[in-house]
């Protein structure tokens, strides 16, 4: 049993470096790696040692330190000129998780007001201390989804969840999870239904992992026996994280979510998504807009180095798909619960 996960923190003060859990290793090890280089933070989130939305935008905010190391920072423009192509480069590590882009716009702005009102001798660690705190307000706002979230679900409730929206996913406690952890520490006993999540396994390599050192009552199911779980009554809500939702709701999250929310609806079954405020997205419209990631054929022909297609088959491996609003019954943040699901309730809960 692991007694305080850290998916991933600053070790040291200015001459520091980024230490994560290579998530990559999960379940069979608990291995960490250090991050000295911009190219070993770009690495880590292209290669999903790190990954899930809020966790991808905290290890780039602490990236824009690890690149602005390696020279020292005396001239404004340097400087800026500096955060912008550290900045850059990392924003081209992953394109659907809006909250990557989110951390990375605020170091910039941060660094902007630095070069104008700080001194040279204070840019460094006032960057530093905003990575910190983008950190910081991650764990507090899992916190406060779990809070809200929890109040959704009953006790001895059966729930299904999809790829991982825990810990490893964030700073500590999670969206989706964090609703799970919150009801158990409110004395409700779940049982946690978790797809495998193919084709790389954050459901049975990560949320498994975290729900069972947890204590939590946990079964593991390949995604394609969701419908029959359902069918059987064994789950009265589903609920799962987001990468980047849109204006209108439409939310984007590992690819087969979608299926999940239109299998929910069939069987009337409430579909919540748990998201902080930051993976909103106000600048697109709807879900057609949210750029999708499509990652390497190896991952669905070769998982885990281990060949199940033949040679010469074509693939095709989005790695996220899009829920339309209109399936999603909730929308559970930080600061509240979005119901039902409207552009004008969105955005009256980002204003409040
Ligand atoms: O490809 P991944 O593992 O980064 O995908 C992660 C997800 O889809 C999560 O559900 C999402 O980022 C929410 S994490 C709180």
């Amino acid at each position: 049993m692991v007694d305080k996960l850290e998916t991933l923190r600053w070790v040291g003060n200015e001459e520091g470096h980024l230490v994560l859990i290579d998530q990559t290793k999960l379940p069979v090890e608990l291995r960490e790696i250090e991050c000295r280089r911009i190219e070993d933070v770009w690495e880590a989130i292209k290669s999903l040692r790190i990954r899930g939305a809020p966790a991808i935008g905290i290890a780039a905010a602490y990236g824009i330190c690890v690149g602005l190391q390696a020279k020292p920072l005396i001239v404004q423009k340097d400087f800026l000129d500096r955060v912008h192509d550290v900045a850059g480069y990392l924003a081209t590590s992953r394109p659907t998780a809006v909250n990557l882009f989110w951390a990375l716009d605020r170091m910039k702005k941060t660094a902007r007001k630095l070069a104008t009102e700080a001194l040279p001798e204070r840019w460094f660690a006032d960057l530093l201390e905003e990575a910190r705190a983008i950190h910081d307000e991650d764990r507090a706002m899992c916190h406060a989804i779990g809070s809200f979230g929890a109040e959704l679900l009953h006790h001895e409730q059966g729930v299904l969840t999809h790829c991982n929206a825990g810990g490893l996913a964030t700073s500590e406690y999670g969206t989706a999870l964090s609703v799970f952890f919150t009801a158990q520490d409110q004395g409700k006993l779940l049982h946690v239904f978790v797809d495998e999540t193919r084709p790389l396994l954050q459901g049975s390599r990560l949320t498994a992992w975290e729900l069972t050192q947890r204590g939590i009552k946990t079964t593991l199911i390949c995604d394609s026996m969701a419908a029959q779980v359902m069918r059987e009554q064994r789950v009265q809500a589903v609920v799962t994280g987001a990468d980047r939702i849109a204006a209108n709701g439409d939310t984007a999250n590992k690819i087969g979510t979608y299926g999940l929310a239109v299998l929910a609806k069939a069987h009337d079954i409430p579909f919540y998504v748990a998201a902080p405020t930051n993976t909103f997205d106000m600048a697109i419209t709807n879900g057609k807009e949210i750029p999708i990631e499509v990652r390497a054929a190896e991952e669905v022909t070769h998982g885990f180095n281990c060949q199940t297609a033949p040679d010469e088959v074509n693939v095709y491996n989005p790695a996220f798909d899009v829920t339309p609003a209109s399936l999603i019954h909730s929308i559970i943040t930080e600061k509240g619960v979005v119901n039902p699901v409207s552009i004008d309730a969105i955005r009256s809960l980002l204003t409040s």
